[in-house]
């Protein structure tokens, strides 16, 4: 196995890009990350994405994205693992990288959700959940997160307002964030106020639909200084899965995936969550975020919330979180949101990051969540150079 890095990224602004087709999205932040690491072309090119058949009426991204690239003839595939499909893009080109498959691997995620109406998007998003069991009974995606968090409160004793401390951080980081969708701060007095979109979730819980493309390309450990003045190390990647429906979980409360997914990455690195500086989590609902923080070691069991009321999950908190924003603010382009975090922990780990940089970050991890945590990504990231 090589040690692999990422040399170049790139992003489009995440928002309603009503006259840009999905191809044009990939695109542009495809042309952004090679043009940074200074790569005309790639031994492979993945493409995270879930939704495109449904709601743009286009499968097949893997060769239509190589060949409006100028790529044509390059080894492409669509990855798709519901909401983590774009890290799961990315674990498949360190797969490449790693073992000695590829030395430069182009990676990107793209979502294009906002052509559609509503109803239609949430159709489609609830086929991350169980067919059978859970979205033929009428579950909707919100519906299933709602669910689990109503059953947080219950066993551990919180109410709504207790989670607030997630979307005030989300937005004050996003306000901070030229590719973000919500650039506007939030206040707690406006979480109390949020029109409710599934008992108990609000508008402030959820993260948005919208459309959107992040990208990295990777190469070779060892040549990666020669090819980039700030490469970063992906010291870890590693995968957990779980049942899809939640009523075959061992527990609802705890993301055995997570679990599983963070032990293994851990292990590969050789540390653990004392070792991270910040943490991208999945926070496409705040409960989920308070889920990720528990299964990653940051809290015990029923605790995750705690570290929000302890506003610990700030930029200078403990565990730093959502740190342009996260999923809730920055935005959800489902497919590419698993790119867009490790987009923005490279950033941070560069000390790019402007207002919202995390003082001397030098680890960073990211973690993907598909369906409501039934596959689940994780990377962590290393500075190479001082
Ligand atoms: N947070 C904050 N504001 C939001 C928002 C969000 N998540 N979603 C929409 N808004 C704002 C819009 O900007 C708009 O503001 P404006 O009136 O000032 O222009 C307003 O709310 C209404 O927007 P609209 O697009 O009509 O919202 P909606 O009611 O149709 O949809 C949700 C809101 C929450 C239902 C929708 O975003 C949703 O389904 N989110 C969850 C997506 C999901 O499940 N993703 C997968 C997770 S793994």
């Amino acid at each position: 196995m090589r040690d692999v890095a990422i040399i170049g990224v790139g992003q489009v602004a995440v928002g309603e890009h009503w006259t840009t087709s999905i191809r044009h999205l990939a695109l542009g932040a495809l042309q952004a990350a090679m043009g940074e690491a200074g790569v005309r072309r790639a031994d492979m090119l993945y493409v995270g994405n879930m939704l495109s058949g449904e709601l743009t009426g286009q499968e097949h991204l893997g060769a239509l994205v190589a060949d409006f690239a100028g790529m044509r003839g390059t080894e492409a595939f669509k990855i798709e693992a519901a909401c983590g499909s774009g890290a799961g893009a990315l674990r498949m080109g360190y797969i490449a990288v790693a073992g000695g498959m590829a030395d430069i691997v182009v990676v990107v995620g793209v979502e294009k959700m906002t052509d559609m109406s509503g109803a239609d998007v949430t159709a489609a998003l609830a086929m991350a959940a169980d067919g059978d069991y859970e979205a033929s009974q009428g579950l909707s995606f919100v519906a299933v997160n709602a669910l689990l968090m109503r059953r947080y409160m219950f066993e551990h004793g919180y109410d709504r307002q207790d989670f607030s401390f997630f979307a005030v951080n989300a937005h004050r980081n996003a306000s901070h964030n030229p590719n973000g969708m919500f650039q506007f701060p939030v206040t707690a007095g406006q979480f109390a106020r949020a029109k409710l979109v599934c008992d108990p979730i609000s508008l402030l819980d959820s993260s948005p639909v919208c459309d959107g493309a992040a990208a990295v390309v990777l190469a070779p450990a060892d040549v990666a200084r020669s090819l980039s003045p700030a490469p970063v190390r992906i010291g870890a990647s590693a995968v957990g899965t779980d049942a899809v429906a939640v009523h075959d979980r061992r527990d609802p409360l705890v993301l055995d995936g997570a679990v599983l997914s963070v032990r293994r990455a851990y292990q590969q690195f050789g540390g653990g969550p004392e070792d991270i500086d910040l943490f991208e989590l999945h926070d496409a609902f705040s409960i989920m975020a308070a889920l990720s923080l528990e299964a990653a070691g940051f809290a015990e069991r029923g605790g995750g919330v705690r570290l929000a009321l302890e506003e610990d999950i700030g930029l200078s908190g403990r565990i730093p979180i959502a740190t342009m924003g996260g999923l809730k603010a920055r935005g959800h382009p489902v497919g590419a949101s698993g790119v867009y975090q490790v987009v923005d922990v490279v950033q941070q780990l560069r000390g790019l990051a402007g207002a919202n940089q995390v003082p001397n970050a030098r680890i960073g991890m990211a973690q993907s969540v598909g369906g409501s945590g039934a596959t689940v990504i994780t990377h962590i990231l290393e500075r190479m150079v001082e």
